[in-house]
């Protein structure tokens, strides 16, 4: 069944490949299209490889003082766009999790949020690459574009009153197509992996009441770089999909771990935790994130986790015990308490097998007094992940030090 299922969405994929081409030179949809061809037909009819740039500087004047207007009134233009999207594309429902409470503002967050970097085509095209590779797990083909396009354009139109004009919905669409452009080339030249992966629950592990360690077997191979992070889908919460850092090196046999802390009832690592089995299938979406070891990394490595931001640096630390030319690896664990270092053991393990592994827990001391624990951070590759106020807090303290940032590397989430 799961198999039969990647079928399907391996064909639908060569369809969408095979409509791409015609759809972008003609402008895709009907309304949304026509007025694309007027605001951006060189993106539109090129692509985004020879797009100069997502919009001029006047244009983002425009979009800028388009979104501030609107934002007043930000909750009830979602709920506008949102019954408007579902009542003239009933079928595009199905691609959203039941119950839109927690999130349900994250795309239209995302397409109002393109105008922080709209000249900025060096910043969007990789995370709109990323975006669109990424969206065919939602089920998102290139046909749907032109309805979100169009509802996001009538919805601003909506809620800007006498403040909407031509040139404010020529700078939209021109915004709108290049993301477009970006998002479905990228996923069709994704075509050759699967938009998402079933894997099998091998290992659960309760470490503390509100926290597990899950181990995943993927159906088919997932490649991904140490320190990066997936999605997670259950069955039990359909199309809700949630981050979580990869907490092995790949290669480890194909074989996953996820550590997850139950934070708030009914959400999906309440269900992680609480909920789920060995024997039980979730889906993954593909790998993300850049908390990953630079190409040629400095001689000496100093990891510092706290929580489940072990997760990636666990992964890190892997990494570079195989990485030539890494000599020294410190790790600072930090935690409340004893119970909080609940993968001590492992890690233990693996500083016991390589001897210029240094791993210290450092329960009960305060996040900025973490770095004493060095006696000279020169000359270091620094990977900081684990709660906001920890990260932050030895971030702050990197910079007091005069570390330079290229030293350091942090948290996606941070
Ligand atoms: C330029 C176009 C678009 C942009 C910039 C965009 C961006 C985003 C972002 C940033 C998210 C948050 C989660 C994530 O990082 O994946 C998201 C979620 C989502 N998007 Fe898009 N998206 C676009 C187009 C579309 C289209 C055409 C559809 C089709 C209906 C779609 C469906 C979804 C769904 C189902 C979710 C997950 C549910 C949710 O988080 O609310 N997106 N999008």
């Amino acid at each position: 069944m799961e198999e039969y299922d990647q079928l399907l969405v391996l064909r639908n994929a060569v369809h969408v490949r095979r409509g791409l081409a015609g759809q972008l030179a003609t402008g895709i949809g009907s309304g949304f299209g026509s007025r694309a061809r007027s605001g951006a037909a060189s993106g539109a009819a090129t692509g985004a490889g020879t797009l100069a740039g997502a919009v001029d500087s006047g244009q983002r004047a425009l979009l800028e003082a388009s979104v501030a207007r609107v934002a007043p009134r930000a909750a009830e233009l979602v709920a506008w766009f949102y019954t408007r999207l579902f009542a003239t594309r009933p079928y595009l429902r199905g691609l959203f999790p039941a119950d839109m409470a927690d999130q349900h503002d994250r795309l239209l967050a995302a397409l109002l949020g393109l105008v922080a970097d709209c000249d900025r085509p060096d910043i969007l095209g990789p995370r709109l690459t990323r975006l669109g590779r990424d969206h065919r797990k939602y089920g998102v083909r290139t046909a749907h574009y032109a309805g979100v396009g169009e509802t996001l354009i009538a919805a601003l139109a909506h809620f800007s009153g006498t403040g909407w004009d031509a040139a404010t919905e020529a700078a939209w669409l021109r915004l709108y197509t290049y993301a477009m452009t970006v998002m479905t080339e990228a996923a069709d030249s994704a075509d050759d992996e699967p938009p998402y992966w079933y894997a099998t629950v091998v290992a659960h592990e309760l470490r503390r009441p509100d926290l597990a360690v899950l181990g995943l077997r993927p159906a088919a191979p997932y490649r991904y770089t140490a320190g990066q992070y997936t999605t997670v889908e259950s069955s039990r919460l359909a199309r809700l999909w949630k981050p979580y850092s990869l907490a092995t090196r790949p290669g480890a046999g194909n074989l996953l771990e996820l550590h997850v802390r139950a934070l708030e009832p009914g959400g999906l690592s309440e269900v992680l935790v609480h909920r789920t089995a060995v024997g039980d299938t979730l889906r993954l979406g593909p790998p993300l994130g850049d908390l990953t070891l630079p190409a040629d990394p400095r001689a000496k490595l100093l990891l510092v986790a706290g929580g489940t931001g072990l997760a990636p640096i666990k992964a890190l630390l892997q990494e570079a015990i195989r990485t030539p030319g890494i000599t020294v690896i410190r790790l600072l664990l930090a935690g409340r308490d004893r119970d909080d270092l609940y993968d001590l053991d492992a890690l233990g393990d693996l500083a016991a097998r390589h001897r210029h592994v240094d791993i210290r827990p450092v329960v009960d001391g305060e996040p900025d007094a973490l770095l004493d624990q060095v006696p000279d951070l020169a000359g270091h590759e620094i990977y900081v992940a684990g709660p906001p106020e920890m990260t932050r807090a030895v971030l702050t303290r990197l910079a007091e030090l005069d570390v330079p940032p290229g030293q350091v590397h942090h948290d996606p989430y941070y």
